[in-house]
């Protein structure tokens, strides 16, 4: 009996230890002298309407004005800057940034090294051909060269077709790149996002292209990107984004780039 107190006596004493070392920290994230949790972002702002360089140079897009939404709505200082595609992970991985935000699509092999949002816009990809081209399917594509943004979903949709050579696929560091070399003749047809290619027409009015929409591309879901493991970061990043899906800030962001 008197044993049984003593550990009482002990238990108590030790949660209550552990609940003034948790205050403690507490204390101390609001003097500030705990990193203070911000969100660094970046794009390949070359994919408009979801990123884009503006007059100033800032990126700005659908992305851009989400990012900031979230960081706001959590009240995470948020800045993002313009990163190419291929260095985008590396510098996720040497923590130049924590956060990518690019019309990145959740992919199994993206999720098997990096940790993924919830998903924040529906997208597939689109074939995009000269006005008088005879191309009209996919299958059409076969001996054909095709304009790929290198290292996306639609490369990666492209290499999967059966027959491709992978010698037929021109592979561009930019989606617009891919799409002024069909412009030229350098590629047959261009296979990239389909809110990006469909943007670019819309833009650029005189381009002469027209587009193949084919069932054989699978839906795909961007999400926004951290280092695997970054939980901390993912909760408050999904947190927001339910957030500002909920108070309207989503639909109006939405309504900006892509109207009604
Ligand atoms: N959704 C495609 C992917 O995840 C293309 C994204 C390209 N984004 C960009 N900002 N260039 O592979």
């Amino acid at each position: 009996m008197k044993k049984l107190s003593i550990l009482l006596i002990v238990l108590m004493a030790l949660g209550l230890l552990i609940g003034i070392t948790g205050c403690g920290g507490g204390e101390a994230e609001e003097n500030g002298e705990e990193e203070a949790l911000v969100i660094d972002a970046a794009a390949d702002a070359v994919f408009a309407p979801f990123e884009f360089k503006g007059e100033s140079g800032e990126v700005e897009g659908f992305d851009a004005d989400l990012i900031r939404a979230i960081g706001e709505a959590e009240g995470i200082e948020t800045t993002i800057k313009h990163i190419d595609w291929d260095g985008l992970f590396p510098a996720l991985e040497s923590g130049d940034i924590n956060v990518i935000i690019s019309g990145m699509t959740i992919t199994e092999e993206r999720k098997a090294e990096y940790d993924f949002s919830d998903p924040y816009f529906e997208a597939t990809q689109i074939i995009c051909v000269r006005e008088d081209s005879d191309i009209d399917s996919l299958d059409d594509l076969v001996g054909k060269s095709v304009g790929v943004q290198q290292n996306t979903t639609g490369h990666f949709a492209v290499q999967k077709i059966e027959g491709m050579k992978d010698e037929d696929i021109k592979k561009f560091p930019y989606t617009p790149d891919a799409l002024m070399n069909l412009s030229n003749g350098l590629v047959e047809a261009v296979v990239g996002d389909a809110p990006v290619v469909l943007n670019y027409i819309a833009t650029n009015p005189d381009c002469g292209f027209k587009t193949i929409e084919s069932d054989e591309f699978e839906k795909e879901y961007y999400g926004i990107c951290v280092k695997k493991g970054n939980t901390e970061l993912l909760e408050r990043i999904n947190s927001g984004l339910k957030k500002i899906q909920e108070d309207g800030t989503y639909d109006e962001i939405y309504k900006k780039y892509f109207g009604e």
